[in-house]
């Protein structure tokens, strides 16, 4: 059998120093579980348009259909703000997610017990927090025609285009179904259709796909309501259904409720392959962090955990899964804490590296 394949896309920013620890963790798959993989490693974003005058080149777009999973660390930074659109290091992140057709992007809002206090909410607001928006990632007004600023008349209009067919809100409505069977069964759709006729569609097909789950518990939220009710009372929550925009939106504001940006993992899934394993890309919730990259202050938890969901949903290793996310909870747990998690008293701050090599040591205690 051949190992599952692998390509790493670090980016720019604290890209590729979280990633540097993320490969330590791969590699002791490799060493102490004998789970190999094929790595290999490529750019995206800043660093490719600086080498290639693309945010991503054709033949990585090629590998990244290839390959079993694709990891990427983050893009952007200031350097690239006076870009031509198309060049813009986000391009080349919003092309890998339109190609490979990354309809269902997961994004868990856990949080940790050892940094509840962490939140700007009370703490029991928040306490034991774990829920998971599913946001559409390949439609809507992201990528809806016709787009572009106009002349008309004397002046200039910008316009975007929100735009869902059936079939793309069914795709995704089954996903976060099937996550919701596996999770608390619970699900929430959110939408506008009180001001937009896409809503009223999207609320139309979610019920209509509903009805095959009929052991999931189906509620609707207009997402203006969602967002406050996110911020009112988290826990009433378990899995969230909801567009490519409003879930950009709803998903920082849930991340922010765990009060750590820096620890939060997501998934972006498309259809299956020929081997059975969905196309899949997984990155970080946060950004490039332009400010802090390459001074050790970045915390590689985040890049850690999407490694974690792609042993999960990509190679059926949801025990190795595990393994990996109680590594982090015991590390955090003993009071390491990287620049953006400090504050507290008597905690030890660590750096990027110290941080991926305590995770090393507490995996080892696993084993
Ligand atoms: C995200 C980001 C991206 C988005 C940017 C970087 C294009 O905010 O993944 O949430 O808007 O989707
Ligand atoms: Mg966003």
């Amino acid at each position: 059998m051949t190992n599952p394949s692998l390509l790493i896309l670090p980016g720019d920013g604290i890209g590729p120093e979280v990633m540097t620890e993320v490969r330590k963790i791969i590699d002791w798959f490799g060493a102490k579980r004998d789970l190999v993989f094929d790595v290999s490693e490529d750019l995206v974003g800043g660093c490719a348009y600086d080498k290639h005058g693309t945010p991503l080149h054709d033949d990585t777009m090629a590998k990244a259909q290839e390959v079993d999973a694709v990891l990427l660390g983050a893009v952007g930074g200031p350097k690239y703000d006076s870009l031509d659109f198309s060049l813009k290091p986000e391009r080349g992140l919003l092309r890998l997610r339109k190609e490979m057709d990354l309809y269902a992007n997961l994004r868990p809002a856990q949080c940790f017990d050892a940094l509840a206090d962490f939140s700007s909410l009370k703490k029991d607001v928040v306490a034991g927090l774990d829920i998971m928006i599913v946001r559409e990632l390949t439609s809507g007004v992201y990528f809806g025609e016709p787009r572009g600023i106009f002349e008309e008349g004397n002046e200039r209009v910008g316009i975007n285009t929100q735009r869902y067919t059936e079939s793309e809100i069914d795709r995704v409505a089954r996903s976060a179904f099937e996550l919701a069977m596996r999770r608390n069964k619970k699900l929430c759709s959110m939408e506008k259709g009180n001001v937009m006729e896409s809503g009223v569609l999207w609320r139309e097909v979610v019920i209509e796909v509903g009805k095959d789950y009929p052991e999931v518990e189906l509620s609707h939220m207009y997402a203006d309501a969602g967002a406050m009710q996110l911020t009112r009372w988290p826990k009433q929550f378990d899995v969230i259904v909801t567009d490519n925009l409003f879930g950009d939106l709803l998903s920082d504001l849930a991340a922010m409720l765990t009060g750590s940006l820096g620890m939060l993992p997501s998934a972006s899934l498309g259809a299956p392959m020929e081997n059975g394993r969905p196309k899949a890309l997984y990155e970080p919730v946060h950004g490039s962090a332009p400010d802090i990259a390459g001074q050790g202050k970045a915390n590689p938890i985040a890049c850690i955990l999407s490694f974690a969901m792609a042993l999960r949903y990509s190679f059926d290793q949801g025990a190795e899964a595990d393994r990996l996310e109680q590594a982090v909870e015991a590390v955090l747990a003993q009071g390491l804490r990287t620049a953006d998690l400090l504050g507290e008293e008597g905690v030890t701050p660590v750096s990027t590296a110290e941080m991926g090599d305590a995770i090393v040591a507490a995996l080892d205690a696993t084993v």
